[in-house]
C-alpha cells in the first residue's frame, strides 16, 4: 500500500552529501572493470616486455618492512605501504621495526573500527577515508594497509576494535563507503585479513573451518561488496588456515573466489610474515610477499626461490606476469606515473580534525539512562565526581599495527576542565589503577588484571560522596583490545565492578562510560547504576565528543554493532565450545548463526542487542510498507515508512530494516539486517523514508546447488530501532 502525505519531505535511502554519492555510484556495477582500461593495459604489457626476471621478482616482495623497491630504468617508482586502518602509522625503520622519530609524521587518529561502525553513518566513513588518503599521501604513501573487515565472532577477539560488526551488511556499507573515498584520493586501500581471521589466539597457525554456507552468507560478503563495489585495489591474505591451506596459497580463496568470482584485478599480497612457499603460493594467486622474517630480502619466497622456480619450469613466465600486471595496475590507478596530477595530501587541516569528532560523537551509544540522568546539565550543578582510569588514558598509540602517534588526544577529563572546570567543581580520583603491562609475545600483559585496590575505591567513594553528580571511566585498553592476543575472559578489569558498585552506594547518580572496543560484562553493573553510555576507544577528540554527549550538547545516536552477551557462554562460538579451536583446528560450528542470528534464533535474552542504543529524544516509526505484496525473483523491494522525532532535542534514529524468512526448507536465523539508514530529524519533525532490499538479497546460500536460492512464499519485513526492538512488520510474499 502506498501511503501520501504531501507535505512532508521524503527521504531517500541514499544521503545528501553530493561527492558521497557520485563517488559510491561511480563504478557499483563493477568496480573492478575500472581497474583495467585498455591504454593502460597495453602500457602494462610494454613495461613488462621490457623487464628481466630479476626485475619482475623484486616487484614481487617487499625490500625492507613496508616498501617494495621500484625498477628506476623503467621509470617505476618505489611502492610504500603503511598501516592503518584508523589514521597514517608513524613511520617506521627500514629494516626493523623501530620508529624512526621523525617530526613530521603525527597524523589524524579517528575512533577504530567497532566506533565507527557504531555510527551506522556510512557518510562518516566516506569522510574518514578522504582524511585517511589525504595523510596517507601528505606522508607519501601509495597503500593504506585497511580496512580491517573480518566478522566478529567472539567478544574476545583482540583485533574486534579494529574491525566494524557481526553482521555482514553493516560491514559492507561502511567499508565501500570508506574505500571509494580513500582511494578518490589516490592511495590503494589493503582490505584485510583476507580470510576468517576471527580470533588472535593461535592466529599464525589456527586451521578454519566452515561450512560452505556460512562462507557465503556470513564471511565473504564483506570482502566481496570491498572488492566489486568498493573496487578495493589490494586484498591482504590472512595468517591463518582455511580448510587446510594457508590463506596465502588457498586456491579456492585466492584464485577461485577472489579471482574467478569477484573478478579481482589487483594485488593479494600477505599479512607481514604470512608467506610459507614459493611454488605453492605463486600458483595459487598471491602476488606479493611482506613482512617475511628473513634479514636477507633475497631469500624471501618471491625473492630467488622465485626466480628458481621459474627457472626450472615450477612456476610458469605468465605467472610471474600477470603478478606483475597487478602490481602495474594498482600504481596506474594511484596515479604514480603522473605525480603531477596525483593528489599532493594534507596533514592535521581543522577538516581533519572535525570528521575526527564527528565520528567519535555520532558513536557514543546510549545503553541506559533511567530517570533521565543524562545529559548533565553542567549549568545546573556545582560539582562532578570525574573517577577511573579511562579518565585520563590516551588510546590512540596502542593496538600494535593500528597504533597512531595521534597530533593530539584529549582525553575525557582534559575535555570536562576545559569545558566546564570554570562553573563546576571537579573532584576527580582514580578508582582503579591498569595493573597490566603490555608485551609483545607475553599474553598480552592481561595477567594479573582482576585485583581489587580498596584503597582507590575509598578514595573514589570519598569524591563521589562530595559530588552532586559521579562520571566513572572504565572499560578496557590497549593490553586487552590489540592485535596479537585476544581476551581471556569478557570481565571488566582492574576490579572495576567492585568500584562501581560501592561508588553507586555512595552516590546514586552515577553515570558509566565504557571505554572499550569489544563487548565486555555488564550484568555486575547495569542494575546497580542509571545510566551507561558506551564511549569507544574516540581517537584524537574522544574526550570532546564524550563530554559533548554527557552534556547533551549533542544527543547520542550511535547503536551497537555487536550483541553484548550476558555472559560469554552465551555467545555462540562459546556455547558450543569452538573457540579457540582443538589441536590448532576450529570448526565454526555454530554456522551462519553468528551475533545476533544466534540470539534471536535460539531466543536468548542478551544484556544489549546488536543495534541497540537510546537517545535523549524520542522517535516514533508508523505507517511501515511495501510497494508491493507479491514479488519476482528479480524485483526490488520499495519499503517506507514515516518516522517522528517526538522529543524537544534534535537527534538522530537509526532504522533498520529486517527479513525473516519463516516458511524456509533450512535453517534460517530469526531475522537478517536488510538496509538501515540513520535519518536526522528536528524535534517534532517528521520524515518518509523508502528503503530499497532487492529481491535477490532475501536468498541463502544452498549447499546442494551451490548457488543463491529465494524459495517461494511468505517473507517478514520487519522495522525496528535495533535487533530486539521491532516496531512494525510487513508480510510479502515472493513468486
Ligand atoms: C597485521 C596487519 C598489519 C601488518 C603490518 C600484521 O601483524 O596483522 O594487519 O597491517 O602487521 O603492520
Amino acid at each position: 500500500m502506498n501511503i501520501l502525505i504531501p507535505k512532508l519531505k521524503i527521504l531517500k535511502i541514499t544521503c545528501s552529501c553530493v561527492l558521497f554519492l557520485s563517488l559510491l555510484m561511480a563504478g557499483v556495477a563493477n568496480a573492478q572493470h575500472s581497474l583495467n582500461n585498455g591504454n593502460q593495459e597495453e602500457k602494462i604489457r610494454s613495461l613488462i616486455s621490457q623487464m628481466t626476471l630479476q626485475e619482475k621478482v623484486s616487484l614481487l616482495h617487499a625490500n625492507s618492512k613496508f616498501y617494495v623497491s621500484g625498477i628506476k630504468r623503467l621509470g617505476i617508482p618505489e611502492w610504500a605501504l603503511s598501516d592503518g586502518p584508523h589514521g597514517v602509522r608513524a613511520e617506521i625503520n627500514r629494516d626493523d621495526w623501530a620508529y624512526s622519530g621523525w617530526t613530521t609524521d603525527s597524523a589524524t587518529c579517528f575512533p577504530p573500527g567497532t566506533a565507527l561502525a557504531a555510527t551506522w553513518n556510512p557518510e562518516l566513513a566516506f569522510k574518514q577515508g578522504l582524511v585517511l588518503g589525504e595523510e596517507a599521501r601528505s606522508r607519501k604513501k601509495d597503500v593504506l594497509l585497511g580496512p580491517g573487515i573480518n566478522i566478529i565472532r567472539s567478544p574476545l577477539c583482540g583485533r574486534n576494535f579494529e574491525y566494524l560488526s557481526e553482521d555482514p551488511l553493516l560491514i559492507s556499507r561502511m567499508a565501500v563507503a570508506y574505500i571509494k573515498a580513500l582511494q578518490s584520493k589516490d592511495v590503494a586501500v589493503s582490505v584485510k585479513h583476507w580470510l576468517a581471521n576471527n580470533q588472535e589466539t593461535h592466529r599464525d597457525s589456527i586451521n578454519v573451518y566452515m561450512s560452505e554456507r556460512a562462507l557465503r552468507e556470513i564471511y565473504l560478503p564483506g570482502f566481496k561488496a570491498a572488492v566489486t563495489e568498493g573496487g578495493a585495489y589490494t586484498v591482504m591474505a590472512a595468517y591463518n588456515k582455511f580448510r587446510g591451506d594457508w590463506c596465502s596459497e588457498n586456491e579456492y580463496l585466492d584464485r577461485q573466489i577472489l579471482r574467478k568470482e569477484f573478478g579481482f584485478k589487483g594485488v593479494l599480497m600477505t599479512d607481514w610474515a604470512a608467506a610459507h612457499t614459493t611454488v605453492k603460493a605463486a600458483l595459487s594467486g598471491l602476488d606479493l610477499e611482506m613482512g617475511t622474517d628473513k634479514k636477507d630480502y633475497n631469500e624471501w619466497y618471491f625473492a630467488d626461490p622465485l626466480i628458481k622456480a621459474v627457472e626450472e619450469g615450477k612456476v610458469p613466465l605468465s605467472v610471474v606476469d600477470e603478478k606483475v600486471a597487478n602490481v602495474l595496475r594498482v600504481m596506474f590507478k594511484t596515479k604514480m606515473f603522473d605525480e603531477g596530477s596525483r593528489e599532493k595530501g594534507k596533514m592535521n587541516t581543522p577538516e581533519h580534525r572535525k570528521a575526527a569528532y564527528n565520528s567519535a560523537v555520532e558513536a557514543a551509544v546510549l545503553l541506559q539512562n533511567k530517570g533521565n540522568l543524562l545529559p548533565i546539565d553542567f549549568s545546573k550543578i556545582k560539582s562532578v565526581a570525574v573517577i577511573g582510569d579511562n579518565a585520563t588514558r590516551k588510546h590512540c598509540s596502542g593496538g600494535l599495527s593500528s597504533e597512531i602517534k595521534a597530533l593530539y588526544e584529549i582525553t575525557p577529563l582534559q575535555a570536562i576542565e576545559q569545558k566546564f572546570g570554570t562553573q563546576v567543581k571537579i573532584n576527580f580520583a582514580q578508582g582503579y589503577e591498569k595493573q597490566s603491562t603490555f608485551k609483545e609475545g607475553s599474553n598480552g600483559g592481561q595477567a594479573n588484571s582482576d585485583h581489587v585496590d580498596w584503597k582507590l575505591i575509598q578514595e573514589a567513594v570519598k569524591v563521589a560522596r562530595e559530588s552532586e553528580v559521579v562520571i566513572i571511566f572504565g572499560g578496557l585498553n590497549h593490553d586487552f583490545d590489540t592485535e596479537s592476543f585476544d581476551r581471556q575472559n569478557m570481565d571488566l578489569p582492574y576490579g572495576q565492578e567492585v568500584l562501581i558498585q560501592e561508588v553507586a552506594k555512595a552516590n546514586p547518580n552515577t553515570v558509566v562510560v565504557m571505554v572499550a572496543g569489544s563487548p565486555v560484562k555488564l550484568a555486575g553493573i547495569v542494575n546497580r547504576v542509571p545510566a551507561i553510555l558506551w564511549s569507544w576507544y574516540g581517537g584524537m577528540e574522544a574526550g570532546n565528543a564524550v563530554a559533548d554527549v554527557l552534556s547533551g550538547k549533542v544527543n547520542p545516536s550511535g547503536k551497537l554493532p555487536f550483541t553484548i552477551p550476558v555472559t560469554l557462554d552465551q555467545s555462540p562460538a562459546h556455547a558450543l565450545g569452538n573457540y579457540p579451536g582443538k589441536d590448532l583446528k576450529v570448526n565454526y560450528e555454530e554456522d551462519v548463526l553468528v551475533g545476533y542470528r544466534w540470539f534471536d534464533t535460539k531466543k536468548i535474552q542478551p544484556q544489549f542487542p546488536f543495534g541497540y542504543g537510546l537517545s535523549y529524544t524520542g522517535f516514533t516509526l508508523d505507517s511501515f510498507s511495501t510497494d508491493k505484496k507479491s514479488y519476482g525473483q528479480g524485483d526490488t523491494i520499495h519499503a517506507k515508512f514515516v518516522i517522528k522525532n517526538t522529543g524537544g532535542r534534535y537527534g538522530a534514529e537509526v532504522v533498520q530494516l529486517y527479513a525473516s524468512d519463516p516458511g524456509s526448507s533450512v535453517l534460517r536465523p530469526e531475522k537478517e539486517l536488510k538496509a538501515f539508514q540513520k535519518v536526522f530529524l528536528q524535534p517534532g519533525e517528521t520524515k518518509i523514508v523508502e528503503m530499497q532490499v532487492k529481491v535477490r538479497d532475501l536468498a541463502f546460500y544452498d549447499e546442494t546447488k551451490k548457488s543463491w536460492k529465494v524459495e517461494a512464499g511468505e517473507f517478514v519485513m520487519q522495522l525496528g530501532n535495533s535487533s530486539r526492538n521491532i516496531s512494525k512488520t510487513v508480510k510479502i510474499s515472493v513468486r
